[in-house]
């Protein structure tokens, strides 16, 4: 896993600069349909919500919906030019092929994005965008989520029609690689980390706490919780204990002080991921930068809590690489 999230710097440009100008089919549909569906199941579904999040911000109608919901009874509806994106590292679990089917049933344009050039996903959809992240042993996935949420990157520089991919794509890639190089500090930080955790994140970084909580569930099996920042006070807050560690990705706004107030009343303790004073820096406050910034934080924290705990963070007991029934 650790080995893994080290190749991610390399798997995120090598998807963006083969993309740079294939993705253009994808754009075009998009631009077209009267409403998308952006589908996957686990990382892919959080992928999903990333996806989901950056159409909506660039005035697309969409939904995320993980593929085991997304049933004849929520598309039969439906009129109009319908798009499924589909997410799946794998291009081969079930629940993904059951829904790429049903949209074909229905008439619905199928996009898969995937890691496997040679999958039932690859080969059946209308139009296929692979991601590079290359072999990935870990069942846990770590860099082929990376490059998943890389195509949302892309997708909103193509809808945007901004200039400067290949700056942002550095400096992106340069933040984590110097995360990766202070990989000793997110170890201390790590064996902080109490029994039960709370993620915390909002806008792109709300994804990214989503899987933060499964990657550390799969690897340490930790009892894990994620919520959008300010949800998690309609309710949730009254769980909260002092074996709970709450890992935060905080918005550098002066509301965060209120925040931790409430956290500090009744967490064991806190971790902060951002800008500033957070315990854990990212290199900037940008939406795509933060989000794959963070998302390396949560990732090597969840490495090293497992290892940690004298756990094989890439062999988790009862879970297999791809759901195949
Ligand atoms: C994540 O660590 C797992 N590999 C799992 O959540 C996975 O993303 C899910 O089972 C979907 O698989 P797929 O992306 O290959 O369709």
């Amino acid at each position: 896993m650790f080995d893994e999230i080290r190749e991610e710097p390399e798997a995120i440009r090598k998807t963006l600069n083969k993309n740079m100008d294939s993705i253009q089919p994808l754009i075009n549909e998009i631009k077209e349909s009267s409403f998308i569906f952006i589908t996957g199941s686990g990382t892919s579904y959080n992928a999903a919500v990333m996806l989901n999040y950056t159409l909506l911000e660039n005035g697309i109608r969409s939904m995320a919906i993980t593929s085991s919901e997304y049933s004849e009874n929520i598309i039969r509806k439906l009129k109009g030019k319908v798009l499924n994106i589909i997410f799946s590292q794998s291009g081969e679990s079930s629940d993904a092929i059951s829904n790429l089917e049903l949209s074909k049933e229905n008439g619905f344009k199928v996009v898969g994005i995937t890691n496997e050039k040679d999958s039932y996903l690859s080969r059946e959809s209308d139009l296929c965008v692979l991601t590079y992240a290359g072999e990935e042993r870990s069942v846990a996935a770590t860099k082929s989520h990376a490059v998943q949420i890389s195509i949302s990157l892309l997708i909103d520089f193509c809808l945007k029609e901004n200039p400067g991919l290949e700056k942002k794509v550095d400096d992106i890639c340069g933040g984590i690689g110097q995360i990766i190089k202070n990989s000793g500090e997110v170890q201390k930080y790590a064996g902080k980390i109490l029994q039960k955790i709370v993620f915390l994140g909002a806008g792109k970084c709300y994804p990214v706490a989503l899987e933060g909580g499964l990657k550390f569930k799969e690897t340490s099996g930790v009892s894990t919780e994620s919520y959008p920042t300010r949800e998690y006070f309609h309710g949730p807050v009254h769980r909260l204990d002092r074996e709970t560690t709450v890992i935060w990705i905080t918005d550098g706004t002066v509301p965060d002080m209120k925040i931790m107030e409430k956290l500090s009343a009744s967490a064991g303790n806190t971790i902060t991921i951002g800008n500033g004073n957070a315990d854990l820096k990212v290199a900037s406050s940008d939406g795509f930068q933060k989000a794959l910034n963070s998302l390396v934080h949560m990732q090597l924290l969840a490495n090293f809590k497992a290892t940690g705990m004298g756990l094989d963070p890439d062999h988790p007991s009862n879970l297999s690489k791809v759901v195949r029934w």
